[in-house]
C-alpha cells in the first residue's frame, strides 16, 4: 500500500466549478480550462464528484450508468483529455464510486422492476404488505428507508433518496460487476477513487426494528465490510492507488482497520465527528454554537488514535455536503481572512492527507440564501417540509437551512466579480453567493497576503518539510479551551503549531526549550522573536507555526 501523506487533494464539484458551454452547469472542459490555476495552487490529485449518467436527483450520487459520462458534463473524450492534460501537469484524476446504491433508473434496477429475479437479487427486496415496511429504519434524507413496489408485492431498501436503491453486496455477482467498473476506469488512466458511504455496504443478517435510533447502528461498519473492501481492492489491483472511503457515523477502531496499510483496504478515511460539534443533541437540523472544547477533544482522540493504530486520515473541513467552514467556525466579517487561514493551517499541519474543496482556498462563505426557491438539494427540500411539519415557522426553517443546507457549498465557484462570478455566461443552475464581488479568485491571485496564497504556502510547506507528512503528532495546551496546539516531530525536526480558535486575544506560556525558535508561517504580518518572552500573545484567530526542534538554528 502506497503512502499519500505528502500529497494534497483538491475536490471539484463539476456542476459548480466552471461552465464552458454556456448552459449554466459546470462541465469537464471547464475543469481543463482551470488546470493551470490548480497547478499554481500546488495540488496533486483532483477528485471529481460523480459525472456519470444520472437523473441528478441527488446531483449525480444517483448513478444510472457507471461507465458513461453524463452529456451535461461533456463526453468521454473530454474526460480522456482531462486525464491527459492533468497528467502532463503531474496531477492525477480521482473518480467518485457510488457503490452503496444505484439510481432506480439504472438498467439493473429496471430489470428488477420488470420482474427478473436475478436482478432483484442485485438489490435488497423484501416481500411484504403495503403500509408495513420490513423495518422502521429512516432514510438519511428523511422518511422511511423502504419503498413499496405494488407490482412486485415487495419493498426495497434505500438508505438515501427513494431513487437510490441499496445494492446487495452479499450477492457475489454484484461485487464482480463493481470490480469491472473499477477496472474500466483504471484502464482509462484514472489514478484514484473516492468511495461514497462505503462503510454502509454490508447489511445485517437479521432485519429488525431499531427501537433506539434510525437503524444506522445495524448497517454502519456492517459485519462483512472489511472483507468486501479487501476483496475489491485485491481483485482490481488498486492497492497502490489513492483510495479514500467516506465513512458515515463510523468509529475510530473501524477507521484504523479501513486505512492501516497492513489491512490492504483503503489509503485513508473521511470521518465526520468533528463536523457535528454544532449539532444540538446530535441533530443537524437544530442550531447550536460550535463547541470548541468538543472539537479539540475529537481532534486529540482521532489524531492520536489513528497514529497509534497506524491508520491514515483524510484531513478536511469542507466538501459538497458541508456548509462553508469560515461561516461555520470562523468569522465572515472583520476576521474573515485571518480565520480562513487559521482553519486551513490547523488541519493542513495535522497527521494525514489534506483535502481542499473548491472555493475553500479563497475563503468562500455560505451564500446567505433567504428563500426556499434558491435551494436545489433534495435533502434540504425534504427537510424544509419536515421542519414545517414539526411546527417551525418558514423563517425559522430558512434560518436553519441557511446554516445547514448542503447547497451552502454547492454555489458556483467565484472566479471574478463580474456577471455570474465568471462561472458561466448563462444563469447558473443554482444562485451565486451574495459576496462574489468581494471574494473571488481574480482579486486574490498575485496578492501575497491572500487566502489563496496562504493555501499555496501550506501546500508548499508540506512538500518541503517531511516532518509534516511523516512526523509524529502530540497535542499541547490540552486544558486551554481557546487554543488548539500540537507538535509534529521527526528526527531532530520539530514544529509547534498554535491556533487561536476565538475572536479575542489569548496567551500561552512559552517553554524554555523553545528559546531561539523561529517562525515558519503565520496568518498575521508581524515579526516574531522568542528570545526572552515568557508568554506568547495570540491575536484573534491567530495561527502560528514555530520551528522548535534542535535543528531550528541550522
Ligand atoms: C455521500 C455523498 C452525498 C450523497 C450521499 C448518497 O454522503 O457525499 O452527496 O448524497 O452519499 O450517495
Amino acid at each position: 500500500m502506497a503512502d499519500f501523506s505528502d500529497k494534497v487533494i483538491y475536490q471539484i464539484y463539476p456542476k459548480s466549478f466552471r461552465d464552458l458551454n454556456g448552459d449554466g452547469l459546470g462541465d469537464i472542459p471547464g475543469i481543463i480550462e482551470k488546470l493551470d490555476y490548480l497547478k499554481e495552487l500546488g495540488v496533486d490529485y483532483l477528485w471529481l464528484t460523480p459525472v456519470f449518467i444520472s437523473p441528478q436527483r441527488d446531483n449525480g450520487y444517483d448513478v444510472a450508468d457507471y461507465r458513461k459520462i453524463d452529456e451535461k458534463f461533456g463526453t468521454m473524450e473530454d474526460l480522456e483529455e482531462l486525464i491527459a492534460q492533468s497528467g502532463r501537469r503531474g496531477i492525477g484524476i480521482m473518480l467518485d464510486m457510488v457503490f452503496n446504491h444505484t439510481s432506480t433508473a439504472h438498467e439493473w434496477f429496471q430489470k428488477a422492476l420488470a420482474g427478473d429475479p436475478e436482478y432483484q437479487n442485485y438489490y435488497i427486496f423484501k416481500d411484504g404488505e403495503p403500509g408495513q415496511p420490513p423495518t422502521n429504519w429512516q432514510s438519511k434524507f428523511g422518511g422511511s428507508a423502504w419503498e413499496y413496489v405494488p407490482t412486485l408485492g415487495k419493498w426495497y431498501l434505500h438508505l438515501f433518496d427513494v431513487t437510490q436503491a441499496d445494492l446487495n453486496w452479499e450477492n457475489p455477482k454484484v461485487r464482480e460487476e463493481l470490480k469491472e467498473v473499477i477496472r474500466f476506469w483504471k484502464q482509462k488512466g484514472i489514478k484514484g477513487f473516492r468511495f461514497d458511504v462505503v462503510n454502509l455496504i454490508s447489511k445485517p443478517e437479521v432485519w429488525e426494528d431499531d427501537l433506539e435510533g434510525d437503524g444506522r447502528r445495524f448497517y454502519t461498519d456492517g459485519p462483512r465490510v472489511h472483507e468486501y473492501l479487501k476483496e475489491l481492492v485485491r481483485d482490481t489491483g488498486i492497492e497502490d492507488f489513492v483510495t479514500v472511503g467516506e465513512m458515515s457515523s463510523t468509529t475510530l477502531e473501524h477507521c484504523i482497520r479501513y486505512s492501516a496499510p497492513r489491512e490492504k483496504e483503503l489509503s485513508m478515511c473521511f470521518s465526520f465527528h468533528h463536523l457535528k460539534i454544532d449539532y444540538k443533541n446530535g441533530n443537524k437540523w437544530e442550531l447550536m454554537e460550535p463547541d470548541f472544547a468538543a472539537l479539540k477533544e475529537l481532534f486529540i482522540k482521532w489524531q492520536t488514535g489513528m497514529q497509534a493504530g497506524a491508520g491514515q486520515s483524510a484531513l478536511f473541513w469542507c466538501n459538497h455536503d458541508q456548509p462553508r467552514i469560515v461561516s461555520r467556525l470562523g468569522d465572515e466579517g472583520r476576521y474573515w481572512k485571518e480565520s480562513a487561514k487559521m482553519l486551513a493551517g490547523m488541519i493542513h499541519l495535522m497527521r494525514g492527507t489534506p483535502y481542499v474543496y473548491q472555493g475553500e482556498e479563497i475563503g468562500m462563505t455560505n451564500p446567505h440564501y433567504t428563500g426556499i426557491g434558491q435551494y436545489r438539494d433534495v435533502e434540504s427540500l425534504n427537510y424544509y417540509k419536515i421542519l414545517l411539519e414539526q411546527g417551525k415557522t418558514a423563517d425559522e426553517a430558512l434560518e436553519i437551512l441557511a446554516a445547514r443546507s448542503r447547497d451552502n457549498s454547492r454555489t458556483p465557484m467565484q472566479w471574478n466579480g463580474g456577471a455570474h462570478c465568471g462561472f458561466s455566461e448563462a444563469e447558473p443552475w443554482i444562485p451565486i453567493s451574495d459576496n462574489s464581488a468581494q471574494i473571488n479568485v481574480e482579486s486574490q491571485l498575485g496578492d501575497d497576503t491572500s487566502i489563496f496564497s496562504f493555501y499555496q504556502k501550506l501546500i508548499a510547506l508540506r512538500k518541503e518539510n517531511e516532518v509534516i507528512a511523516k512526523g509524529e503528532i502530540a497535542f499541547l495546551e490540552e486544558e486551554n479551551p481557546k487554543v488548539l496546539a500540537y507538535r509534529r516531530s521527526l528526527g531532530d525536526r520539530e514544529l509547534t503549531v498554535f491556533c487561536n480558535l476565538g475572536d479575542t486575544e489569548t496567551e500561552i506560556s512559552m517553554k524554555p526549550e523553545w528559546e531561539g525558535c523561529r517562525k515558519l508561517l503565520g496568518n498575521y504580518e508581524k515579526e516574531f522573536s522568542c528570545a526572552k518572552e515568557e508568554t506568547l500573545t495570540l491575536e484573534p484567530y491567530e495561527f502560528l507555526v514555530l520551528e522548535t526542534g534542535q535543528a531550528h538554528g541550522m
